[in-house]
């Protein structure tokens, strides 16, 4: 397979690794002193080095860890201005749902960025992403929701689509109009509804903005009824759903997104039984964010145990937002996905990778295999859990990104 591959112009082999192929019934899919043909962005062979194909070009990783790139599938990381004041009340004792009551929390971030300008936008964002990609991720999901008007809704998805030209990443965008209900539209929540079913969603789907389609369901946010709405809307428009879920409490909304086929529910610390049930039923990710967890102080732990049990996918993210989790590293994500969150350091790196993919309806990506998109990452580690091992440190060494090396 890898004859024509490997005469093909440009072909790359990244020779002497240790591989984390995240494939088969062994650990971490470990393929000890390895290498990977890459050919036209893609992964055209991967195998034991004795058997490596010849290839246009060869880079020795001297034994180190060679992994997928990866995924950071849930972020609202292009937002204008901070909540550090809001940080200061919450250790003062107010709580996240009492500040957003006052008007503050999502909407505080909504005043901001309906009024930057989108080059300003851009700019106060690009950084956010580097910190990402500094840490190995090549792939990375982006929501709205911090417009909740028309026009700054588009803004935001116009601004995350240019980041990922302009970045060598690809961004997915999520829709999520339905992350808090504007100020204006307080006292009508059904004509809010409408706004995004019938104005928001269709124009940017129009534009080519729309992933998916996101919502908050939630006591402080959107009802089972008006999620059901946003669901419908973007079901008509064929985009697949995902869902803000059991985060504060257990409305029951897991098992709503699972009856509109979610490709993920995230949050779900107030997840019950029947709950993951039907996200086992529906082939959802259960996408897990322990950092929202950590700094809103949150007391109960999302049922791990249990989505184990019932073969529930789990995936982890940063959640990246200026309010309830202004983390930018994934890595910091993956360990207190196992330390705060109990899983083991290999579902970590599976939910960075593997899952991550799913969460966002992605084939191409998340494992080292043939036909694969060559988002590679080598890492100067021994063993893949050791990924989630140490805080505030990088061992990142170089990422080839649809198989282009990027400068280090
Ligand atoms: O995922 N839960 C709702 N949305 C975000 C928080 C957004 C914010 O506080 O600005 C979250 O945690
Ligand atoms: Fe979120």
């Amino acid at each position: 397979m890898g004859s024509t591959a490997a005469t093909s112009p440009g072909s790359l082999l990244i020779a002497n690794a240790r591989i984390a192929t995240m494939l088969g019934g062994s650990p971490y899919g470990l393929v000890e002193n390895g290498a990977v043909l890459v050919a036209d962005g893609n992964i055209a062979w991967v195998g034991p080095m004795r058997e490596a194909p010849g290839a246009h070009r060869q880079i020795d990783a001297e034994g180190r860890l060679l992994t997928p790139g990866l995924i950071d599938c849930h972020t609202h990381l292009v937002y204008a201005g901070d909540r550090a004041h809001e940080f200061e009340l919450r250790l003062k004792g107010v709580s996240y749902s009492d500040i957003a009551k006052a008007g503050g929390g999502i909407l505080s971030t909504v005043r901001a960025t309906r009024a930057a300008s989108e080059s300003d936008l851009l700019s106060s964002s690009m950084p956010r992403l580097d910190r990402l990609l500094a840490e190995g991720v090549t792939t990375v999901e982006i929501k709205s929701g911090y417009g909740l008007d028309v026009e700054t809704e588009l803004k935001m998805l116009r601004v995350a689509r240019t980041l990922g030209r302009q970045r060598p990443v690809d961004i997915r965008t999520t829709f999520l109009g339905a992350h808090a209900f504007p100020p204006e539209f307080k006292e009508n929540r059904s004509a809010y509804v409408r706004l995004v079913c019938q104005e928001a969603l269709p124009s940017a789907v129009k534009e080519g903005l729309v992933d998916a389609v996101d919502a908050f369901c939630e006591t402080i946010a959107f009802s089972l009824d008006e999620t059901a709405e946003i669901f419908k809307a973007a079901l008509a428009h064929n985009i697949p759903v995902k869902l803000h879920a059991e985060q504060l409490s257990n409305m029951g909304g897991a098992k709503l997104a699972a009856r509109y086929g979610a490709i993920s529910c995230d949050h779900l610390e107030y997840l019950d039984d029947s709950g993951v049930a039907a996200l086992t039923a529906a082939s959802t990710v259960a996408v897990l964010l322990p950092g929202a967890f950590y700094y809103l102080r949150e007391k109960q732990l999302p049922p791990v145990a249990e989505l184990r049990r019932q073969g529930v996918p789990i995936a982890l993210a940063t959640d990246l937002n200026p309010g309830s989790s202004p983390v930018h590293s994934l890595l910091t994500i993956m360990n207190m996905g196992c330390v705060l969150f109990g899983l083991t350091a290999e579902e970590s790196v599976r939910a960075v990778t593997v899952n991550a993919a799913r969460a966002l309806r992605l084939e191409d990506r998340g494992d080292i295999a043939p036909g694969r998109k060559a988002d590679l990452v080598l890492w100067d580690l021994e063993a893949p859990g050791h990924l989630a091992y140490a805080l505030g440190f990088n061992p990142h060494h170089r990422t080839f990104k649809a198989g282009r090396e990027l400068s280090q």
